[in-house]
């Protein structure tokens, strides 16, 4: 049945009926381009949609104003729209932003990377971390001639191709023999994967991970000296494995040079993305020539590889953005201001968290320059619902949180006003925890991205 023009759901009139999310809901399925910024992760008050950000500043549609420290699935590390990287990508849209044949900033990006990461030799660029990680694996299947794939099962994000989602609860079109090929190891354990490597190593092509969450690493049982980085890195080599370390979210934050000179790392291959041009679109796949070079057209007579080859992979306004952050990193020292506030702020929420009587329920833990936060029960046990609470209470006060991603323009201010923030909602948890969180929370408690069922 058709309806008229005036009451059929796409007419402006019936659009204005609707709120942003239910319109983005019937446009786009989730409702969003990425599940972590879903409504079923965030609380019933949080803005649904936004129009903009500023620093660390991002604007709802009535204007009201919110300090962030989601940025952007910590794609965003110094702040949104900062001049000199705006002014970056500017120059390269005006210089034409994709061409024919290769550009000069698209040299520039790659010699850039090349120089500063002393285990990538060779580097190919793309628009989504997903797609660099998927591009490891199969170059490391084509460099090994073998199938499998061993990831890391405490970590949570890999790509959201099917060698990867197939591993998780959310399997659900990808054939089983695709997921079959996907084994995992757990994190600090290298018994376990060393008995792993010795049982099926000759069919692992690579084994996939990022270098630490919040975990830190133990020290090494197997490699002469460090820790379980460094027995990954030796069981590795040992049978043949490619080691792809997943800098997504621990490059230009750990460490300029990555997670990998912050732990002293020589990963055949290494995947960056996220913060690398503080929200452009950049990716990539970086990695030791003998692998990478698979990828070439000049290997006379030897089988090619169809390695990473998209039409915007090189748009030039993301690779001048790439280069223009890495300038601003390196003037600014903004690692070690990531590293400094993440300092503060962690001893502020814990500090606050035990003033109002939250000590065991709420704890800010882990790496100084990427802390998590966790929300437990008063019985120790992870609580959502609480979770939720807290995200309700502090938007109420303007303060965004669904995780903590750090980015160089949360300063002083910020930390005052995050402070000033917890001191209002804390005692509300308090209650809560009292009385019974269902009566404080307004709309449902966030659930995880991964579970089979809505
Ligand atoms: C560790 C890790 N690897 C890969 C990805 C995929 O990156 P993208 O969302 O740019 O495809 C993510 C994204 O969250 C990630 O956290």
């Amino acid at each position: 049945m058709t309806l008229p023009l005036e009451q059929s759901a796409s007419t402006p009139e019936a659009r204005m009926q609707k709120s942003y999310q239910e319109r983005l809901k019937q446009v786009i399925p989730g409702g969003a381009h990425t599940y972590s910024r879903g409504s079923d992760q965030f609380p019933q008050n949080t803005p649904e949609i936004l129009r903009g950000g500023k620093g660390v500043y991002v604007q709802d549609a009535e204007g009201n104003q919110f300090l962030d420290y989601g940025m952007a699935l910590r794609s965003v590390a110094i702040g949104y729209s900062e001049d000199a990287i705006n002014q970056a990508a500017i120059e390269q849209i005006l210089a034409g932003n994709n061409l024919t044949r290769p550009s000069f900033i698209e040299l520039e990006a790659a010699e850039r990377l090349t120089d500063m990461i002393p285990a990538a030799d060779m580097v190919k660029f793309t628009k989504n971390g997903s797609t660099a990680v998927s591009a490891a694996t199969k170059l490391a299947r084509a460099y090994t001639g073998r199938r499998c794939i061993l990831r890391c099962a405490d970590h949570p994000f890999f790509s959201f191709d099917d060698w990867f989602i197939g591993s998780t609860v959310v399997s659900r079109g990808i054939p089983q023999e695709v997921s079959e090929l996907t084994l995992t190891f757990p994190y600090n354990n290298a018994q376990a994967l060393s008995d792993l490597l010795d049982e099926r190593g000759d069919e692992i092509a690579c084994l996939v991970m990022e270098a630490v969450t919040a975990e830190e690493p133990v020290a090494a049982v197997f490699a002469p000296e460090g820790n379980f980085l460094h027995d990954v890195e030796f069981l590795c080599k040992k049978h043949g494995v490619v080691f792809v370390l997943d800098e997504m979210i621990t490059g230009f934050r750990w460490h300029l040079q990555g997670a990998q000179a912050y732990f002293g790392l020589s990963p055949d291959i290494s995947t960056f993305g996220k913060a690398m041009a503080n929200g452009f679109s950049v990716a990539a796949v970086a990695g030791k020539r003998d692998i990478m070079e698979l990828g070439s057209i000049d290997r006379a007579g030897s089988e090619r590889v169809f390695l990473l080859s998209t039409t915007h992979g090189a748009e030039m306004c993301g690779l001048g953005a790439y280069v223009a952050t890495m300038d601003f990193n390196e003037q600014h020292k903004v690692v070690e201001h990531l590293w400094q506030y993440g300092k503060s702020l962690r001893n502020l929420i814990n500090r606050k968290a035990l003033e109002h009587g939250l000590a065991r329920n709420l704890e800010c833990y882990g790496y100084d320059c990427s802390p998590n936060y966790a929300l437990r029960d008063d019985d120790g046990q992870i609580s959502l619902p609480l979770r939720t609470l807290f995200m309700q209470e502090t938007l109420r006060h303007g303060l965004m949180m669904p995780w903590i991603a750090l980015a160089y323009r949360h300063g002083e201010k910020e930390l005052e006003f995050t402070a000033t923030v917890l001191d209002k909602t804390l005692p509300v948890l308090r209650t809560a925890l009292n009385e019974g969180i269902d009566k404080y929370l307004i709309g449902d408690a966030v659930k995880p991205v991964f579970r089979k069922f809505n």
